[in-house]
């Protein structure tokens, strides 16, 4: 039977797990796949075991990825252009090789679950950190008219927007008004932390796609259908979309994503955790 897992601290929230299940269900193999809560300190350890464990291939989850990039014998372009991996295979003589598919992962969402339009459109993304740079690279392969990034310390916006010649780093009050998409990539709805950027920048053809989940609707999602814009989306579908393409990577199979996403959200609207 193959081994998989998911690496990261924390990562008792992780819903890898499941989903991974229910690819296997689809595709009529068996697997095992685990959590494996790795120490601050002992990312590459916890690796190195797993593997002599006889492990096939592992996700990593926060706050690793950059880590995992830094340990892989070899990297897909995609792992290589955001120095971040969060999906593995373990190749023969233990050999590791990283790829980074939250990037497409997300862009799979947002055009072929939702039908939203990437390509020639406005995009503001809010956010410059690991989740942000993690997916950067995949959206400007689809070439939109422009992409500005904002972020609540302006200079790590210009650090990440430098790197890439489509997209500008704004400043909370110079914002542009009615954009096409806005991404949401900040962890602040997660402590609670209400939105601070000026309204205008959602239009009644505003689509807003906020990376994070949860049981109830996104602090950004709320302040985005407040301010009137045509639809949000939450990040539930990204992240099976991203281990969709991790258990393609590992077994050459691609599963169905939507019925997956469905049975997903019915288990975190009974959970008590999310
Ligand atoms: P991740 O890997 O989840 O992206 P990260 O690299 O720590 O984690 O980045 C978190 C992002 O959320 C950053 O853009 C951060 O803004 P700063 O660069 O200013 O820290 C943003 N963020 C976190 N808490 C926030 C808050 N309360 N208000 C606004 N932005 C916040």
């Amino acid at each position: 039977m193959k081994k998989f897992a998911v690496i990261g601290n924390p990562v008792d929230h992780s819903r890898s797990p499941e989903i991974h299940a229910l690819f296997a269900a689809q595709a009529g193999v068996d697997l095992t796949y685990e959590r494996r809560l790795a120490p601050l300190d002992g990312f590459e350890e916890n690796v190195r075991g797993f593997v002599a464990e006889g492990g096939d291939g592992f996700n990593v989850t926060v706050p690793f990825k950059h880590n995992a990039f830094k340990l892989m014998d070899e990297v897909t372009r995609m792992a290589a252009l955001t120095r971040a991996v969060n999906t593995v295979t373990v190749l023969a003589d233990d050999k590791l090789k990283g790829d980074n598919t939250d990037g497409a992962g997300l862009l799979r969402d947002v055009t072929a679950n939702l039908g939203w339009t990437v390509a020639g459109q406005r995009i503001l993304v809010l956010g410059a950190g690991g989740a942000v740079a993690g997916v950067l690279p995949a959206l400007l392969e689809i070439k939109p008219d422009l992409v500005h990034l904002v972020n609540r310390t302006h200079q790590r916006a210009q650090v990440l927007a430098d790197e890439y010649e489509n997209v500008k780093a704004v400043r909370g009050d110079d914002v542009e008004s009615a954009y096409d998409l806005i991404i949401s990539g900040t962890s602040a709805g997660l402590s609670g932390t209400v939105v601070n950027i000026p309204s205008r920048v959602v239009g009644t053809n505003t689509h807003c796609y906020d990376m994070i989940y949860g049981k109830e609707v996104t602090i950004f999602n709320q302040w985005a259908s407040e301010a009137g814009c045509k639809q949000t989306s939450d990040g539930l579908g990204m992240l099976v979309e991203q281990a969709a393409l991790a258990f393609d990577a590992w077994s050459g199979f691609r599963p169905d994503t939507r019925p997956v996403i469905s049975a997903l959200r019915d288990l975190i609207s009974r959970s008590d955790s999310l």
